[in-house]
């Protein structure tokens, strides 16, 4: 069905990207960060969270657990429901961008697929999208285990968990690629703002 079928019509903004800029001092953009669950995705999101805030710059965490509490909650973990999960994520990262936000998104998406329609979802709009690998090898995701959820997937608790008895597909060409097994957290978060002063989204 068309949206004209559907009846519906975009409504443009009174305010325009130029003019949200320029009252923020920096520009809006979704980092998405994927990997294994353990990766470090949340630990680096929380401190480029915190680091960004406070040189006043309006910054937002989206993380995958979090959603799923409310937004979310009807999926599960099949590939489908992952794949809604990060389409319908993917809308709302737009949105914050668009809206002038600094938006991290914390999710495994472990499908490159999934990835890639998240991507262009916001190129579609304009909207810079930053893909960040959270990378750590199983072993070391699984050593640290903070949620012990990969213990249950050991123990067939948890169906369907990714990197145990689900895939993870990694990024081919992320704008960003973090080994979290050898980098500093605060290591990979300036690697981060670095990229985000060279692309222009924050002031230098
Ligand atoms: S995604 O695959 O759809 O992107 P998402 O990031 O939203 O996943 O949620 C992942 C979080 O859900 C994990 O960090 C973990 O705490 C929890 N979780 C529960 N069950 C699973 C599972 N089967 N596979 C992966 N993560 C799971």
């Amino acid at each position: 069905m068309t949206n004209s079928d559907k009846n519906i019509t975009w409504h443009h903004s009174g305010v325009s990207k130029e003019q949200r800029q320029s009252a923020f001092n920096h520009k809006g953009a979704t980092i998405w960060l994927t990997g294994l669950s353990g990766s470090g995705k949340s630990t680096v999101a929380v401190d480029l969270e915190k680091s960004l805030f406070a040189r006043g710059i309006k910054a937002y965490i989206l993380d995958g657990d979090n959603i799923r509490f409310g937004l979310n909650k009807d999926l599960g973990f099949s590939e489908k429901d992952r794949t809604e999960n990060i389409r319908r994520i993917s809308e709302v990262c737009k949105l914050f961008s668009d809206a002038n936000i600094v938006c991290i998104a914390c999710f495994i998406s472990p499908y490159s697929q999934d990835r890639d329609q998240a991507r262009a979802i916001h190129e579609q709009s304009g909207i810079e999208f930053i893909e960040v690998f959270v990378d750590s090898t199983l072993e070391v995701a699984e050593s640290r285990d903070p949620k012990g959820l990969y213990q249950k997937a050991r123990q067939g608790l948890i169906k369907e968990f990714t990197g145990i008895s689900a895939p993870y597909e990694k990024p081919k060409n992320p704008e960003i690629h973090l080994d979290t097994s050898t980098l500093q957290v605060s290591e990979s978060v300036a690697k981060i703002e670095d990229f985000l002063s060279q692309r222009g989204i924050l002031q230098k």
